[in-house]
């Protein structure tokens, strides 16, 4: 039996934190001081396996591995290999993950090995004071070395950029010439009101993908593509180039109609949406019995609390919608 929710969406998708750590900390993301979960807290390797699998089993074909930054996390390699498994028996349909691109130099002939065929990378900037300004400990050159890095072993890579109002509204023609000559997918991001800050610094830093669209257009003919990869993302044709964008837009589109997804944190919490505050803890019901029986039920009882969608909203000069946990928290 597939998890179907209330309202008859097929779950298939899980995204999984596997640390809340980050070698970064973007400013939309995480606070400059932020206390991390001590590691004794964390779902070991083994756990995280036997989590997946057992979403698996019960019909989640996607899988896409976050953090905090994913690869920062101990071993993880370990884990990725585990999952090759479920790719070979065609049960798994897809195995990826969302990265800083911090690491990639070192993980990404190893990612390959394991049957990772697409990346998506966070970069909004292709202005080196500007990355140091928006991540506040990363380093562009890095970034740029890693996700080379990915191209070289033949891995596609996908661009996430949150559009950010007076920050990189200037780029958007240089970021999306930058992804026409390397070959990478763009997506851009709506940023979402996430973590404790005040509330107007959302609102000043969103820029609506409306506008960015609008600006688009006064260079290249956009030709929306019926294309879905699974994920929220809506996918348009700029037929000068070629070349495929995806946007993302919590805020001026609502995509929850057709939400697929769930999200395991690092310690086994399960946030059946990412902007309520609902959770169903799956930890105890796992370490509980070897038998992965009692998890399984756990499990379909969660997603029968699957909510319709997410409060986000800034139409009234205010956040409406406002979630205290920070991004790195679920994953995004
Ligand atoms: P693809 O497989 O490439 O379509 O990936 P994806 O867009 O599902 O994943 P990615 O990790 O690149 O996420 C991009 C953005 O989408 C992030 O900012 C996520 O927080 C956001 N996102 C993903 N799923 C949801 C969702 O269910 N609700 C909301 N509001 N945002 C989401
Ligand atoms: N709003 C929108 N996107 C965000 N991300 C992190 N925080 C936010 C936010 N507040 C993005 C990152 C990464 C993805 C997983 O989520 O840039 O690409
Ligand atoms: Fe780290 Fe990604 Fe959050 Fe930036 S957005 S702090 S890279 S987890």
């Amino acid at each position: 039996m597939p998890l179907i929710d209330p309202f008859a969406r097929a779950i298939s998708y899980l995204r999984v934190s596997v640390t809340d750590r980050c070698d970064f900390r973007c400013v939309y993301c995480m606070s400059e001081n932020m206390s991390f979960l001590p590691k004794t807290e964390l779902l070991t390797l083994e756990e995280l396996d036997r989590m997946c699998s057992t979403f698996i089993r019960m019909g989640v074909e996607k899988l896409r591995i976050t953090g905090g930054e994913p690869l920062v996390r101990k071993g993880i390699m370990t884990f990725f290999a585990g999952m090759t498994r479920h790719l070979e028996t065609g049960a798994l349909k897809e195995l990826t993950l969302t990265t800083n691109g911090s690491q990639l130099r070192k993980y990404a002939a190893d990612l390959v090995a394991c049957g990772v065929k697409r990346i998506n990378v966070s970069l909004d900037t292709l202005d080196a004071d500007k990355f140091a300004q928006v991540t506040r400990w990363g380093r562009l050159a890095q970034v740029l070395d890693g996700i080379a890095a990915a191209k070289e072993v033949g891995l596609r890579v996908k661009i996430n950029a949150v559009a950010l109002k007076g920050f990189n509204e200037d780029e958007l023609f240089s970021l999306t010439d930058w992804c026409a000559k390397e070959d990478h997918d763009l997506t851009f991001i709506e940023v979402m009101p996430m973590g404790d800050l005040g509330n107007e610094d959302r609102i000043d830093q969103y820029w609506s993908l409306k506008d960015l669209r609008a600006r688009l257009r006064e260079r290249f003919t956009v030709t929306d593509l019926d294309e879905r990869t699974g994920g929220p993302a809506r996918y348009v044709r700029l037929e000068e180039t070629g070349q495929k964008l995806g946007f993302i837009t919590p805020l001026t589109h609502n995509f929850c109609e057709s939400c697929n997804r769930v999200r395991l944190t690092c310690t086994g919490e399960l946030y059946m949406c990412l902007g309520q505050e609902d959770m169903a803890d799956l930890r105890g019901h796992l370490r509980a019995s070897t038998e992965d029986a009692l998890l399984e039920t756990a499990i379909r009882a969660a997603i029968e609390r699957k909510p319709k969608g997410h409060d986000f909203d800034y139409s009234r000069q205010k956040v409406d919608g406002q979630m205290t946990r920070h991004m790195s928290h679920t994953g995004g």
